[in-house]
């Protein structure tokens, strides 16, 4: 695991919010592995948390670090806001990848949405030594775009989009349990949303064929020292930035812990998120202050009111 300062080489828009980094790396790019992450560190100093972001791709021959992320929120806006040049802080890699150390097998990739990420190094991998089918899917033609820089020479590759833009019209899931029906895999890896995951690990563990499968959970240190990413699997308690991201699906209970770690969040708000907690309690102070003043002048004015009749009554008397 490293600490990097590395340099910017480009951040592309492919389209529908979705980017290609490309760093230069010196170091971390030769301990990366497919399925591990980087905690990376947004270009605004208000957020203190990195942001964990798969491995896209190693090129050990450029020592250029590839990651595809799509913007969510306010760090990953920031993060699409590096430019060639800029200076960029990454610590990885980190957690255990998928089970690359396989010859001769028959395997089947799945990669749903930004899940196609970590798919391109893992290809790399164990193409050449390995059969290989990779079914990548997605909303539309934006999401698939990435794969154009993918080298799927001798892959036979199928691609899904929900609205049928390009490839066959569906989920991955479809085609997936087709290609089950037709041949026997010997491993399974899938990345992609958590209820892609769920179905296609089941369908696995029911063919019995080995599966792995990456998780996402909410992540502060990316490295064991808190405990917002924690999940229940079948050998107790693990950490998903350590234990995981990736799983075997044996293992997994709960698919979906993405949905039950609010943890950091909490014990670690973001500066920004603090900025705007302050702001809005100064706000409510100011409103407060307002309503005040507008009942002394009031309390004020009642008061004069009430010397006056008082004086009045006096005279009368
Ligand atoms: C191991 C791992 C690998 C990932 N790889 C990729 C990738 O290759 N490409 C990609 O586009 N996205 C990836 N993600 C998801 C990505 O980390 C989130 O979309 C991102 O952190 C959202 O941050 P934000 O500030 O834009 O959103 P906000 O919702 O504003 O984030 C608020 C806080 O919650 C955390 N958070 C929010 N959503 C997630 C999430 N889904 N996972 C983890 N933390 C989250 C943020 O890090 C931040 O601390 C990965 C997540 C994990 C856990
Ligand atoms: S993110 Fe802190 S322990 Fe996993």
């Amino acid at each position: 695991m490293f600490l990097e300062d590395s340099a910017v080489l480009s951040n592309v828009n492919i389209g529908g919010g979705k980017y290609l980094l490309k760093i230069a790396s010196q170091t971390a790019i030769k301990a990366a592995k497919a399925g591990q992450f980087f905690m990376i560190k947004c270009k605004s100093e208000y957020f203190t948390l990195r942001r964990p972001i798969s491995l896209h791709y190693a090129n050990t021959k450029t020592n250029i670090l590839e990651f595809y992320y799509e913007v969510k929120g306010k760090g990953t806006k920031d993060l699409s806001s590096f430019e060639f040049g800029d200076k960029i802080e990454i610590h990885g890699p980190l957690g255990n990848g998928f089970s690359t150390n396989i010859v001769g097998k028959e395997i089947l990739v799945v990669g749903g949405g930004m899940g196609i990420a970590p798919m391109k190094q893992l290809i790399s991998i164990l193409k050449g030594t390995n059969k290989i089918t990779f079914v990548a899917g997605g909303r539309d033609f934006s999401a698939i775009k990435i794969l154009e820089s993918f080298d799927l020479e001798g892959i036979s590759t199928f691609v899904t989009t929900d609205d049928g833009s390009i490839g066959l019209r569906g989920s991955v899931v479809s085609k997936v349990s087709s290609l089950l029906e037709e041949k026997k895999y010997d491993s399974i890896y899938v990345c992609g949303p958590h209820v892609i995951m769920d179905i296609i690990g089941k369908l696995a563990i029911e063919k019995n064929i080995f599966c792995e499968v990456s998780l996402e959970s909410r992540m502060a240190c990316g490295v064991k020292a808190c405990v917002g990413c924690s999940i229940l699997t079948t050998y107790g308690m693990k950490k998903v930035c350590h234990d995981g991201p990736v799983f075997d699906a044996t293992s997994v209970i709960n698919v979906r812990p993405i949905e039950n770690t609010t943890a950091c969040e909490i014990s670690f708000p973001d500066n920004e998120e603090k900025k705007e907690q302050e702001n809005k309690e100064e706000k409510n102070k100011e409103e407060k202050n307002k309503e005040q003043k507008i009942d002394n002048k009031k309390l004020e004015k009642k008061k004069i009111e009430k010397k006056k009749t008082d004086k009045k009554k006096k005279g009368v008397k």
